[in-house]
């Protein structure tokens, strides 16, 4: 690590095994409300959030929505899926911000997610049909992301379960670009 930095954003992780204990309804409601607080273009806060619990009826059928490399995301209490409707945010510059938005609104939620010593891993392997089905979204609503919350599990405590892909995930340190390769300072340089 270069410089310190906080250490929610320091520590934070996508975790590939996950608890099954349950989430405190207080820690639940702290990162929605850091969710809410994101910044947003003329702040529509376009995102709409569903999250659905291991007990829930339709958790089943968004589980199904997940491609198979994404099954860990099976075992956290809590699994949400992010869609915003295209219409009800900035077209500015032709750029997708309802989806730049929502992003801002998940990592916000991150933060305060590690923050309350809860873990989220986000996913894109999904297939928007089926999360649209699942968990009622209109056609309207583009399926941003989906992501699995909860409490971070010592892999070594189910080692043997794992496939050998998420292993070998799990075993490969955390790694970033070096700093030259996406930040300059005057002019950018390819
Ligand atoms: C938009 C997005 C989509 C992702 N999709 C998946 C996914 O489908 N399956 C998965 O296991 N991880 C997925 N990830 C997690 C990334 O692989 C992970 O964030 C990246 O490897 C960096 O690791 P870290 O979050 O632990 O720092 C996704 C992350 C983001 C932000």
């Amino acid at each position: 690590m270069r410089s310190n930095i906080l250490k929610e954003i320091k520590n934070r992780k996508s975790p590939a095994v996950f608890k099954t204990k349950d989430v405190e309804k207080k820690k639940l409601d702290a990162v929605i409300e850091a969710a809410r607080w994101a910044p947003s273009c003329f702040n529509n806060q376009a995102w709409n959030y569903v999250f659905v619990h291991k007990k829930d009826k339709t958790r089943k059928s968004l589980e199904k929505s997940l491609t198979p490399g994404n099954g860990w995301a099976r075992k956290a209490p809590y699994i949400a899926a992010v869609g915003a409707d295209p219409k009800k945010d900035c077209k500015t510059n032709g750029l997708p911000y309802y989806a730049y938005d929502a992003g801002l609104s998940v990592m916000n939620l991150s933060i305060e997610a590690e923050h309350q010593g809860l873990s989220v891993h986000q996913m894109a392997g999904f297939s928007e049909k089926k999360v649209r089905k699942a968990i009622g979204f209109s056609k309207d609503h583009r399926v941003i992301v989906v992501f699995a919350l909860g409490y971070d599990s010592d892999p070594k405590s189910v080692w043997d379960k794992l496939s050998s892909r998420i292993k070998d995930r799990i075993v490969q340190p955390r790694q970033r670009k070096p700093v030259d390769d996406n930040f300059f300072f005057g002019k950018f340089e390819a």
